[in-house]
């Protein structure tokens, strides 16, 4: 089993299990995560999972697909570590990813 650790907008850390092939979106929203929002259920079409890879994990996470950073450019808080937390398939390099939340609302 994976871990995820995601970070809620007022710093709380929510470790979490994934499995090998689980979208880390769908591993914080199958334990309820706070903050983590997935309306399109994580078919890369409303940016509502955005959230940021922590800075110790930049550059470890493979780059974002074409369609991703379409999407990105539509968040409030679009960075550089931006990610769609629902096009990130979690495999045994990502145990122990660290993903911050930020406001996404307009
Ligand atoms: S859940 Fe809609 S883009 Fe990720």
């Amino acid at each position: 089993m994976l871990i995820v650790n995601f970070i809620d907008m007022e710093e709380a850390m929510h470790p979490v299990e994934a499995e090998s092939g689980q979208s880390v979106m769908q591993a914080g929203i199958s334990h309820s995560v706070p903050d983590l929002v997935s309306e399109c259920g994580g078919s890369c079409v409303c940016a509502s999972c955005h959230a940021l890879e922590d800075e110790a994990w930049v550059g470890r996470l493979r780059p974002s697909q074409q369609h991703e950073a379409d999407m990105l450019t539509c968040v409030l808080n679009d960075q550089p570590n931006s990610k769609l937390t629902c096009q990130i398939k979690m495999t045994a390099e990502l145990d122990g990813l660290i993903i911050r939340f930020v406001n996404n609302e307009y």
